[in-house]
């Protein structure tokens, strides 16, 4: 994927709120594509070896097609955040959580597989949802920031693999997240209606965690729309749906009815 000019968007959060509430989107587009780093939030959609840090790596054969070993991704390749990263010129985002050879010099990604905007109030062993939601990870944000540059003063090797305390301003910040949010509520029988009524609440600390974000140096976002839910072969595997609920394209339509909503 191509990093278009105008798929780049330098938001102010202003404007980035205006945008949720009214259609169509207003976006200013970013004057150049000229960003030294990358800071991701996210789910498995954009985790680069976060959950696998954490709670046990993805085995095979994740990575089997490009990177020919598991390689922390729940993909058999790249995923878009590495595509992006590759388009703009820097190295493939290592996962906060991983102590093992590590390079946070352009970035650092918190997403971790199975993470939800909102905090689950299951544990990871019941539901598969992992505990580090999006407000976790703008706390580890904030926390990366400050703790980056104390060890980065150290100098030597520690100034290679630490940002400069400039890159956080200049930064792309790419949000990826919403999925499991919806997931989740189905797989506690809640109808397509009530997980429906819980998306503002989504939305709400969703917002939250970009103000977070915005209020400790982040200027650039780009942020994905969730995508069609009904359509992943998990749902039309593991919730009940009826034929006349699937649409022309093979997907369960009341469940992207729910992803659109989260628009
Ligand atoms: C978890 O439980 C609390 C307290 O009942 C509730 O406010 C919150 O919405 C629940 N979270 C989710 C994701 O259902
Ligand atoms: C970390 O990555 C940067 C950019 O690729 C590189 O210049 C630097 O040497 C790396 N640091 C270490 C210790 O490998
Ligand atoms: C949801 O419904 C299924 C099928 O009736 C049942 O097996 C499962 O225990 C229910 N889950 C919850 C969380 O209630």
């Amino acid at each position: 994927m191509e990093a278009h000019p105008s798929r780049l968007v330098t938001l102010s959060l202003f404007i980035w709120m205006a945008s949720l509430q009214f259609s169509p989107m207003i976006l200013t587009k970013a004057s150049s594509c000229d960003f030294p780093a990358i800071f991701n939030f996210g789910d498995s959609n954009s985790d680069t070896g976060g959950l696998s840090a954490a709670l046990g790596q993805a085995p095979s054969p994740n990575g089997e097609t490009y990177f020919h070993h598991p390689a922390g991704r729940y993909s058999d390749g790249r995923l878009i955040i590495d595509f992006i990263a590759e388009s703009l010129g820097v190295p493939y985002l290592s996962a906060y959580l991983d102590s093992v050879g590590s390079n946070f010099s352009h970035g650092a990604n918190f997403a971790t597989a199975g993470s939800t905007i909102r905090p689950q109030n299951t544990t990871q062993s019941q539901s598969g949802y992992s505990p580090i939601s999006l407000n976790v990870q703008s706390v580890q944000y904030s926390d990366f920031k400050k703790r980056s540059q104390t060890v980065r003063s150290q100098g030597g090797i520690f100034e290679t693999l630490m940002p400069k305390a400039d890159y956080f301003s200049k930064a792309l910040y790419t949000i990826d997240i919403g999925q499991n949010d919806l997931t989740a509520g189905y797989k506690l029988n809640l109808t397509t209606e009530q997980v429906k009524a819980s998306v503002p609440d989504m939305l709400g600390q969703f917002s939250n965690a970009v103000k977070q974000i915005y209020a400790v140096g982040g200027r650039s976002f780009w942020i994905h729309n969730t995508g069609p839910v009904g359509c992943l072969p998990y749902s039309l595997d593991r919730f009940l749906i009826t034929a006349a609920q699937i649409d022309k394209y093979g997907c369960a339509s009341p469940f992207n009815e729910d992803s659109s909503s989260l628009l």
